[in-house]
């Protein structure tokens, strides 16, 4: 299949918005629309270091997929890390090699930024994604955990 990747356009709000819904719907959760308009606009006017490129068709044709990326530094390396976030394809044109073109251009964009890495996480479960993941990346090892806030802290 025929694809081209591009940042985002102005234009693409509307089918940006039906993809990343639906990448929100497959892990059963939905954000709020300033959430919705507060992302678009950050990666949109590259007010901070929130990216996002899509893939389509052809160059004037609708998204069919959608991914995010940011970098932030690490006290490993003066380098920066590139974090990529929220893949998501159109279920109607998987397998077709378009998440993969996704991952590669995340990743030649993070080299020429000069980044130490770039990574990405994925439920252990998500057996689709982790497919394509055995291909292009290599597993880390580490798990991840979140701190609860709901638990009374106990410093000594
Ligand atoms: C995961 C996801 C992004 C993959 O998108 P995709 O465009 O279908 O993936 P690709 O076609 O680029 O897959 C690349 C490779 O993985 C293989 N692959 C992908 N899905 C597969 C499947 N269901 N079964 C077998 N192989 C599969 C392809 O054959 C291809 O291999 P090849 O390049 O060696 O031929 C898509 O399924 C999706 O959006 N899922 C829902 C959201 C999600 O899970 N996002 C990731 C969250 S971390």
């Amino acid at each position: 299949m025929d694809a081209v990747v591009t940042e985002f356009r102005v234009e693409d709000r509307d089918r940006w918005t039906e993809l990343w819904t639906a990448y929100l719907k497959f892990y059963k959760t939905s954000l709020s629309a300033e959430i919705f308009d507060s992302t678009w606009n950050r990666m949109i006017s590259k007010s901070g270091t929130l990216r996002g490129v899509g893939i389509r068709e052809t160059e004037s044709g609708p998204l069919l997929g959608i991914v995010h990326y940011l970098v932030h530094e690490t006290a490993w390396t003066p380098k920066q890390m590139c974090y990529l976030q929220d893949l998501f394809v159109d279920p109607a044109v998987r397998g077709k090699g378009l998440a993969r073109t996704l991952i590669e251009t995340v990743a030649k964009n993070a080299k020429e930024l000069d980044c130490y890495r770039c990574y990405w996480l994925t439920q252990e479960e998500n057996t689709q994604a982790r497919i394509l993941y055995d291909k292009v990346g290599r597993l880390s090892g580490f798990v991840r955990y979140d701190f609860d806030y709901s638990r009374p802290v106990q410093s000594p």
